[in-house]
Order: C-alpha cells, then structure tokens, then sequence
C-alpha cells in the first residue's frame, strides 16, 4: 500500500524510554510529522480530572472525548503538541497524577477505541512518526517501519530524575523506579491492547546506548523502508 504522505513510523516502548524525544527526532531528520499518543490520553486524563468525570466510566469517558475539539499543533517546545478546545497541554501533562489517571483510563475498551479512530485518522495518510504502546500491535498493523524500544527499567527511572532536576525540580529514584514498575506491569498486563512488541517490528534496547545513536538507528532502517518496493 502506498500512502499519498510517506510511511508510518510506529514507536512503542514501555514509560520513561524517550520515545517522544526520539521520536521528534526522527521526525525532524526524515521531514515528518510527530504524533504521541501518550499525550492524547494524558490530555483526556486532565480535562476528566478538571471535570471530576468517573474515571471508572469508559464510555462517558468516549462521550466526553468526542465532544472536544482536538488539535494537535506544531509545539515550538519538546512538549507543546495537544491541545483541547483551544486550550493548549503542556506541563499540565507531566503532572504524576494525570499520568496515573491516564494509565487508568487506557485500561478502558470505550476509551481506546476512540484514541484508535482518533489516531488513525491523523496518521493514515503516511508522512509520520506516531509514538505509543500499541501502535505497531493494534493502531497500525500496516505501518511500513515498527520500532519496539526499550531500556532497562533502572535505566529509565535514572533519565527521568535528572530530567526533573534539570527542571529544578525534586526528584527521588526509589520512589520514580517504583513508579515506573507500577506503569509497566499495568500498561503490559492490560487485557485491551497491552504494550507488546509486534512480531515484525525491530527491538532496539538503548539501556546504554546514547539518543543520538537511537535515533540514526531509527533513520538507517527509515531509508531501508522507503526503498522496499509495495
Ligand atoms: O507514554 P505516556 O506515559 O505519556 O502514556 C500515558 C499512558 O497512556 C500510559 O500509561 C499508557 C497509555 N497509553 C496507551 O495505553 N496506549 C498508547 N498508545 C499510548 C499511551
């Protein structure tokens, strides 16, 4: 199949793996767009927090979704790529708590077939890198280049606390590496479309392999891809 934009570039990975930072990297060396879907849960994690919405409730969850505008602009920051009703996202998403009650939500089947339609529509006519947990497996079994990246859990917890103090912010390993554990049994154990690698996509392990060398990884197999006939 040949898309009138380009391929699909599906990164998924467990939390904290920098699928987003890699990701708008090789968006930006390869000329494509960049879509997390981290985000968009997150996104509707907060606005059902903000309403006091029934977590619980993957339908009334869908019916709000549906009712808000999406829109996923440009961000000029790393981060700045979601925003509802006019309403732009950015550290609000970052918040431990919208991130556990985005990792709630996406336990619900209502919930995620919303975020499949959503996603399919932004990424169906190629030309982009779309970064999550399903994508290769569930989203875009048709995506012409899988990435399954991961790292050590250790590894992770370590790139988030440096992250936050280099936000000035206070940070404790124990308690982030617990976080992060918490988040791979519950992302991975999920009944609905769990993180899993999909059988063709590639296994990259950047435990102790710096971003740069991820992302011209990333790029090489790109280049491979868009020259395999279809
Ligand atoms: O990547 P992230 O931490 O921003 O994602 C937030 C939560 O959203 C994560 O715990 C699992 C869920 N998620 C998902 O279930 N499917 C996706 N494609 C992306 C994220």
């Amino acid at each position: 199949m040949t898309r009138p934009k380009g391929l699909i570039i599906a990164i998924d990975g467990p939390a904290g793996v920098g699928k987003s930072t890699v990701g708008k990297m090789v968006a930006e060396r390869v000329g494509y767009s960049f879509v997390s879907t981290g985000r968009m849960y997150r996104a509707l994690a907060w606005k059902a927090l903000e309403l006091g919405a029934d977590l619980g409730d993957g339908e009334g969850l869908a019916a709000l979704a549906g009712r808000l505008k999406w829109e996923f602009p440009k961000g000029a920051g790393p981060e700045a790529d979601v925003a509802l009703d006019g309403r732009r996202l950015e550290r609000e998403l970052t918040d431990e708590r919208v991130g556990k009650a985005s990792s709630g939500i996406a336990l619900l089947a209502g919930v995620r077939l919303f975020m499949k339609d959503m996603q399919r529509k932004a990424g169906e006519d190629g030309g982009v890198v779309m970064e999550g947990r399903d994508i290769g497996s569930n989203v875009f079994p048709d995506a012409e280049l899988k990435i399954y990246l991961d790292a050590s859990p250790r590894a992770r917890a370590e790139r988030r606390v440096s992250q936050l103090r280099g936000q000035g912010l206070q940070a404790d390993f124990d308690q982030i590496l617990d976080f992060i554990l918490k988040r791979d049994a519950q992302d991975s154990g999920r009944k609905i479309n769990p993180l899993v690698k999909a059988p063709d996509a590639h296994y990259l392990d950047s435990t102790s392999v710096p971003r740069e060398a991820v992302v011209d990884a990333i790029v090489e197999l790109f280049e491979r891809a868009a020259k395999t006939p279809r």
